[in-house]
């Protein structure tokens, strides 16, 4: 290797990355052989409403319960009053406003004191000083009378932060607003309806909403941002298991989640049972953020939209319970009306329903998930017969299938051959392991049949603990592990068309399951290393894959190497991506050989990612894991670059054309 073949910009980067000693290691880059296309679907996002990802999270109504649908005990609310002798409070269902949601609450008072209500939110109330909020009500007197509400909410000392007062009741349920704006910052704030005067209030749809929301589509403008700045090329929905539900009773119906907000029939969560640090049976579902949020979402961040549709099973882990074949048609129905909401005319039945939500131009809805995580004959027949229609009326719609829970067991051998003889499409392959098995199987595509179905590595994940998801941390060691795999997705992108890290939210205070792509709590949120890793794939994705050759003294462990490349070409910025992962202790220093490149454009970058194994991002310190990005001067194809210890490095160098 000659010297001089490396120029850096800056004296200190100079000192980073200008190789010390010979070259160990040898990359060289086929430049001129463009190989596979990579799809613009390569990375996307998963989002479940696992963790408080959709109430509580994304979907940012600060009050639970607020249609008083979990009344026994009475979930979010805490029920008090002061002087007066007799109050009663009684959560009834006679003649609510609407139709699917029928509870609502009466307060019966002899006028003597006052009656208040107070309401905890999603692990306390985020309010920051100077945001406004919209405070909203259905209410009414049925007995004529004249009471009087207040409402404040107040920081969890007892400040009052914001309020108003609500007048003009009468015997019919009207809708009451006012604007309101916090005086001060809190993130456990809690609501107060405050109630004085002889009679009865019935009140339901008790909300306080930020006016605040990511394109004012309604989302928590944060969490929605970090979504966004992944730059997804697609993003499956709903789920996960909660498409499936414990039971069919509780799967997911995307029909139940369109239109007015408050007649989505709300149901409890498929998670509710699964609170590893907290007994909290409190998680349910609003469908605030339904099946048109999630579509509006997708073309807010650029990403195609998957949706996953239930097959007739409900979980395989829960109850298993099957919808008969002969007794598919709904569901099969469910799916041929999805695809006419999403794209069909605004003539059409569902699709005027869109067009009457504000969304007449279609979705352009490419992609359809039969069934979540299912396994063995029962879904193999089952996706039969949703294929066998689908196919028939929508061969535009490519459907993705489903491969089972893990990456290689009886389930997973036993839907491969199945799916390749039904000709699938594309094939959902999920694991969660730990480290080792990511870093061992980064040549897994390598071996895949070119001909067969396409895959979908749709859930996956490092797990720090191989028993304990309680201790699951994002760690650097996981988010390295799953960069050193994801450069064997890239590589094989004529196989591999898409994938996603799963889950992708997680409450502070509520989760279920760990690790998260992305940590939150009421006002805050942070992305781990494992979001930093994705983000440098997706930002970096290239459009066609680019021969790499490794040669020389590779690190290895336990037999398997420990370096690990892949590049591609982006067309519209002409530029070489490369991608190292340098997962093992010692920096190693090579040289790189742009093969076919006659001249690189001087201003090229390196992106660097890197820490100690153990690092993670916390509220504290939201970026001890992030990526830099630093110029750096290529002025002949061949140059040397020393790769740091437990690292991601992405090159991007300019080409002629
Ligand atoms: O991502 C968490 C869960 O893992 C998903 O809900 C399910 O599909 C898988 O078992």
């Amino acid at each position: 290797m000659k010297l001089g073949t490396l120029l850096s910009l800056g004296a200190a980067l100079a000192a980073a990355t200008v190789a010390s000693a010979q070259p160990a290691v040898t990359l060289t880059i086929q430049a001129d052989q463009p190989g596979a296309k990579i799809s613009p679907t390569m990375w996307g996002i998963f989002f479940e409403d696992v963790n408080y990802g959709a109430d509580g999270g994304l979907y940012p109504e600060r009050v639970k319960n607020r249609s008083f649908e979990f009344p026994d005990p009475l979930m979010g609310w805490r029920i008090g009053g002061t002087g007066g002798t007799a109050r009663i409070v009684t959560v009834r269902d006679d003649t609510p406003p609407g139709s699917n949601n029928r509870h609502y609450l009466r307060i019966t008072s002899d006028g003597g004191g006052r009656v208040s209500l107070s309401n905890e939110g999603f692990f306390g109330m985020g309010v920051e000083r100077g945001a406004k909020f919209t405070f909203s009500v259905q209410a009414r007197s049925a007995d004529g009378t004249r009471p009087e509400l207040a409402f404040e909410v107040v920081s969890a000392d007892g400040k009052q932060l914001a309020g108003g007062t609500v007048k003009g009741f009468s015997p019919e349920w009207k809708h009451f607003e006012k604007t309101i704006t916090a005086n001060a910052t809190d993130p456990e704030a809690r609501l107060n309806l405050l109630v004085t005067g002889k009679g009865t209030l019935d009140l339901d749809l008790v909300s306080l909403y930020p006016k605040k929301t990511f394109k004012n589509h309604g989302l928590r403008p944060d969490m929605a941002q970090m979504l966004a700045d992944l730059k997804p090329g697609f993003m499956r929905f709903p789920g996960g298991c909660i498409v499936e539900g414990h039971w069919l009773t509780n799967r997911y119906q995307w029909k139940t989640t369109i239109g007015p907000v408050a007649e989505r029939k709300l149901i409890m969560n498929r998670w509710n049972d699964e609170f590893k640090h907290r007994p909290s049976p409190d998680y349910f579902q609003s469908f605030g953020l339904g099946f048109f949020e999630f579509f509006q979402l997708c073309e807010d961040i650029g990403a195609e939209p998957l949706p996953i549709l239930n097959c007739g099973m409900a979980c395989q882990f829960n109850s298993g319970e099957l919808c008969p074949l002969d007794q598919l048609d709904p569901y099969i129905q469910d799916a041929l009306d999805l695809i006419e909401f999403a794209n069909g005319p605004t003539t059409s039945t569902w699709g005027a329903k869109r067009a009457a939500m504000g969304h007449p131009r279609p979705f352009n809805m490419k992609l359809l998930g039969i069934g979540n995580e299912q396994w063995l004959q029962q879904y193999i027949e089952r996706y039969a017969a949703f294929a066998k229609v689908l196919k028939a009326k929508h061969p535009e719609i490519k459907l993705v299938s489903s491969a089972g829970p893990g990456p290689g067991d009886d389930k997973f051998h036993f839907a491969w051959p199945k799916l390749r003889e039904l000709h699938a499409d594309i094939v959902d392959e999920h694991c969660y392991a730990r480290p080792d098995w990511f870093l061992n199987n980064a040549t897994r595509y390598d071996r895949y049949d070119r001909n067969g179905p396409k895959v979908f590595m749709g859930e996956y994940a490092a797990q720090s603990d191989k028993t304990v998801s309680v201790l699951n941390r994002n760690n650097w060691e996981c988010a390295l592990a799953e960069a050193a795999y994801m450069t064997g997705l890239e590589r094989n992108a004529d196989v591999v068309v898409m994938a996603s890290y799963a889950p992708l939210f997680g409450q502070v205070e509520g989760w279920q399951w760990r690790p998260n792509l992305i940590w939150c709590d009421s006002l805050r949120s942070y992305g781990t290393p494992n979001y930093y890793v994705q983000q440098l794939f997706s930002r970096n994705r290239g459009d066609r894959v680019l021969p790499v050759q490794l040669g020389g003294a590779l690190p290895t462990e336990q037999e398997h190497p420990r370096f690990y490349a892949t590049a591609a070409r982006d067309e519209n910025a002409g530029e070489i991506i490369l991608k190292v992962v340098n997962a093992s202790a010692r920096p190693v220093e090579a040289s790189l050989n742009l093969s076919g490149v006659t001249k690189p454009g001087r201003k090229a970058t390196a992106t660097l990612l890197t820490g100690a194994l153990a690092d993670e991002n916390s509220f504290e310190s939201p970026k001890k894991v992030a990526p830099v990005t630093t110029p750096l001067s290529v002025t002949a194809p061949q140059f040397d670059y020393a790769f740091k210890p437990y690292s991601m490095t992405v090159l991007r160098v300019p080409v002629a054309r």
